[in-house]
């Protein structure tokens, strides 16, 4: 499973990016307010600090201007991948540029019949947004198990990228259910790293070396 940081704040992307786990990164536009800079810039130097894909996304709504503002940020980089939102124009857009060889991120996606669009489109990434679905009373780790199933049954090669992921158990199932991807809030992937019975084992660890009165090397 891929590991994108779904933030545009640099400082965190640096200190993920230098564990080595780190394999792309996404933005949307309410990720742009917070972090509070330039978007272009911003994404450029994102771009600069992980080789992975960078999604940056265009907020046109008819496909002409979509095509458009996607030129201008794929131009940003060689790793930009176009983020659409799931809509007939945003899948237009993602046809368009998918043809060309450009990575495609579709969006928003809340259905798996939206995600079995979104593939016949040809986008690189589908994103099913679980903590959202979660948040309207749907378990939207279903979701996922449902676009599996559809793109094994049809060999889509389009990677399933869990977004809108609250906890670190949206994570553990979806990989579970065979997701490609996950972007998480970097809080999120730190968490994962941790468990009680770790600290505690590695204090046990030292206090019992520290006994020995050895030293390695
Ligand atoms: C995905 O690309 C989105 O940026 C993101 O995962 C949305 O998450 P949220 O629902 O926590 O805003």
């Amino acid at each position: 499973m891929k590991f994108f940081a779904d933030t545009a704040e640099i400082d965190d992307i640096r200190k993920l990016n230098d564990t080595g786990l780190l394999d792309g990164v996404t933005t949307n536009p309410s990720l742009i307010k917070k972090a509070g800079r330039d978007f272009i810039e911003t994404v450029r130097e994102i771009a600069s600090i992980c080789p992975g894909p960078i999604s940056a996304e265009v907020v046109a709504l008819d496909h002409a201007e979509m095509m458009r503002e996607a030129e201008t940020l794929r131009k940003i980089a060689d790793n930009i991948a176009i983020k659409v939102p799931l809509t007939p124009d945003g899948l237009k857009t993602c046809k368009a540029l998918t043809s060309d060889g450009t990575m495609v991120n579709v969006t928003l996606c809340f259905s798996a019949n939206q995600a079995l669009l979104a593939a016949k489109a040809g986008t690189t990434f589908i994103s099913p947004f679980v903590g959202r679905h979660d948040d309207v009373g749907y378990p939207g780790i279903e979701l996922i198990a449902d676009i599996r199933t559809i793109y094994d049954n049809y060999d889509f090669p389009t990677q399933i990228l869990v977004a809108s992921v609250r906890n670190p158990i949206h994570v553990h199932d979806a990989a579970k259910l065979g997701a490609d991807v996950m972007t998480a809030p970097p809080s999120i992937i730190w968490q994962m790293f941790k468990h009680p019975l770790t600290d505690n084992g590695i204090a046990a660890f030292l206090k019992d070396w520290e006994a020995t009165g050895q030293k390695i090397g």
